[in-house]
């Protein structure tokens, strides 16, 4: 069983962009990234805290925009306006899930799309499924594939199955597999909770991606022998032996299934790595174009 770790392939994704950051600043150019974080839940802190350290490593400009869950929507779509306008920034991530009331597709609807580094406006998720390169891809499905190409796993002709079919992971990770590009040409299918025999397709996979939000829920009855795991949740359970009472857990049994897979991502560690290096590569990506590089 070969270990997939996130960490390695997200330095590699980072000296990418440290190259392409050196060559935007000596034209002129700084990358911006202002993340918009709604609301007080911890796990939201934690990532957009990431964001900003990551961001600031790069010597990126970075903002970070503190709003309470009870902002109104109008209010939510002035922010997105101003920083649409403001030219320092190049890339805009709204933390999502946003609180309860207030509607996710109207403020992600007004990020202008050159600056939406997430991929979840029409005008990207559309590209995307154009195969348009000009458009952003969502960062977790991207992650997800760079992580394959870089372990040197064929996809071309390969089944695989995707267990999650929400856009910011499932419905867009398929997209990009069933791609033209390198690491896609797949045949995917997509599961979800009202797949009937799961265990049955999954073990039809090649390649597994578990992406439900739903802990330890793939077990050895769902893997085939040989097959590659790429596990995308990022679940907290109680456990009691841990320092603080709790710990990060995957959408796979890891350690029920680690032996018979031929490669598999562990969680922490693995694809949450990736999430965030292609969020920088994407607002690396963004300057780029704005500025005719
Ligand atoms: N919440 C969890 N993952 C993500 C992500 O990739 N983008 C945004 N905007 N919110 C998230």
């Amino acid at each position: 069983m070969k270990l997939i770790e996130g960490k390695p392939i997200a330095e590699a994704v980072y000296a990418e962009c440290a190259k392409s950051f050196a060559e935007l600043k000596a034209a002129g150019h700084t990358p911006g990234l202002a993340v918009v974080l709604v609301g007080d839940d911890p796990a939201s802190r934690a990532y957009v805290g990431s964001k900003e350290r990551k961001c600031r490593e790069l010597g990126m400009h970075s903002v970070k925009i503190e709003k309470p869950a009870t902002i109104s929507q109008e209010e939510l779509h002035e922010v997105i306006e101003s920083l649409n306008a403001d030219d320092a920034i190049h890339g805009i991530l709204v933390q999502l899930p946003l609180p309860k009331g207030l509607d996710e597709d109207q403020v992600i609807l007004r990020i202008d799309p050159a600056k939406d580094v997430d991929g979840l406006h029409p005008v990207n998720l559309g590209k995307l499924a154009m195969e348009d390169p000009t458009g952003f891809a969502p960062c977790t499905p991207s992650g997800c594939q760079r992580m394959l190409i870089e372990s040197g796993i064929e996809t071309t002709g390969k089944n695989v199955v995707i267990v999650g079919r929400s856009l910011l992971v499932g419905k867009s990770l398929a997209l990009l597999m069933m791609g033209k590009g390198e690491g896609a040409n797949a045949t995917v299918t997509v599961a979800h909770s009202r797949t009937k025999d799961l265990p049955a397709l999954t073990r039809s996979a090649d390649i597994l991606v578990a992406a439900i939000g739903i802990p330890k829920f793939i077990g050895p009855d769902h893997v085939k022998e040989g097959a590659v795991v790429i596990d995308v949740g990022i679940n907290r359970i109680d456990d009691p032996s841990a320092k603080n009472g709790s710990r990060l857990v995957g959408d796979v049994d890891f350690d029920a299934v680690a032996d018979q897979c031929e490669a598999i991502t562990p969680v922490p560690g693995g694809v949450g790595r990736m999430t965030i290096a292609m969020l920088m590569a994407n607002t690396i990506r963004a300057c780029r174009l704005k500025a005719g590089l």
